[in-house]
């Protein structure tokens, strides 16, 4: 579906129910869809399920899944389980009956209902084709709700300021398509102490790391060393990697870290890249006060210095002025 070629079809769908006076979805008690009807064709539902590398293992949610054929191609040939969401009663009882003449019905199962109110968490795959705007409003349901490594693929329409991990274009039987792929990121966000082993023995670190999606930026203070940035960095589902410089002797060598997240606890190698420690070494860390979020839309968050040294981190307050005084009230706030 084309930017345009959607919207003039929308358009034309919208007009037409007015013209008749037909509106079908008041006729049923539910709101309008936001995204019109248009199937995506079958060459690319097979490359949508390849792109996320569905498996056996899998539990596959379409959201706003028309005649349900993306789920049942996945359940059908991939083994996969799935979930197909419509608002449409039509589309529902259209998915019900593909699935029975696919010989599905005991791997895939649809839900009547918007895909705002569904319960995703326990989908590892997600599949869209929606529309930029919806895309974007879906984006913090889809951060808050899917476990870190869930994969994503929508058809034709991206996500903002979240790129893609992976953008694949395809010719289409009729017109070109493209699909764009992420995997949804593990919460790095905020203050974390930590220890490398090294060979003069163990050396404890604090990270300050800031994250927007996939990407991290922030940085690493060896005990007894200035700060080094950190650069490179990314969270990929569970796992994160980048690089900094560290001091030794006099020299600043460049260093590679990965890990993986398990809440609030990073474990993983260090690998000294030149000078006389190069080598690999275990890192463990615990986050010790959080920062912003990883983009779910938790909304903003303020830090300020407390009297005791510090600073303290929460939600923005609602402010309240007067006489050119500013007051708020942190709730919840973390120290770090
Ligand atoms: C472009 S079609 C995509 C159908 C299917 N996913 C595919 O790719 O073949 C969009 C579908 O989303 C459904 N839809 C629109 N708004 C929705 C909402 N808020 N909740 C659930 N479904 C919705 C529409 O009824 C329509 O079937």
């Amino acid at each position: 579906m084309k930017k345009s070629r959607s919207w003039v079809r929308w358009a034309v769908l919208t007009w037409f129910f007015a013209l008749v006076g037909l509106c079908p979805w008041e006729t049923v008690g539910q709101r309008a869809p936001d995204v019109p009807y248009v199937p995506t064709p079958y060459e690319v539902v097979e490359e949508m399920l390849k792109m996320a590398k569905v498996g056996p293992e899998d539990v596959v949610y379409d959201l706003g899944c028309g005649d349900g054929r993306i789920v049942i191609t996945a359940a059908q040939k991939y083994g996969a389980r799935g979930v197909g969401v419509d608002i449409d009663p039509r589309r529902i009882q259209e998915s019900r009956a593909n699935a029975e003449k696919a010989g599905v019905t005991d791997r895939v199962r649809f839900i009547e209902g918007d895909l705002f109110e569904v319960d995703i968490r326990e989908a590892t795959v997600v599949t869209l084709y929606l529309l930029p705007d919806v895309n974007l409003r879906l984006r913090p349901k889809l951060l808050r709700e899917l476990r870190p490594g869930t994969r994503i693929v929508s058809h034709d329409y991206d996500m903002g300021e979240w790129e893609p991990d992976d953008v694949v274009k395809l010719p289409g039987p009729t017109y070109p398509h493209t699909l764009y792929y992420w995997v949804v990121p593990a919460s790095v966000e905020g203050t974390w102490r930590g220890s490398m082993k090294t060979a003069s023995g163990e050396r404890a670190f604090t990270a300050a790391f800031r994250q927007q999606f996939q990407k991290l930026q922030g940085s690493i203070r060896l005990a007894g060393s200035p700060p080094a940035e950190v650069s490179e960095g990314r969270v990929t589902g569970d796992r994160l990697r980048f690089r900094t410089r560290l001091n030794v002797g006099e020299a600043a060598v460049p260093v590679e870290w990965e890990g993986q997240v398990v809440g609030d606890t990073i474990g993983g190698r260090v690998r000294v890249l030149e000078g006389p420690t190069a080598g690999e070494q275990e890192w463990t860390a615990r986050r010790v006060g959080r920062g912003l979020d990883r983009g779910g839309g938790r909304g903003l968050y303020i830090r300020v210095p407390t009297p005791v040294g510090g600073s303290a981190v929460g939600p923005m307050p609602r402010l309240t002025s007067g006489r050119g005084v500013v007051i708020f009230k942190l709730a919840f706030p973390h120290v770090l």
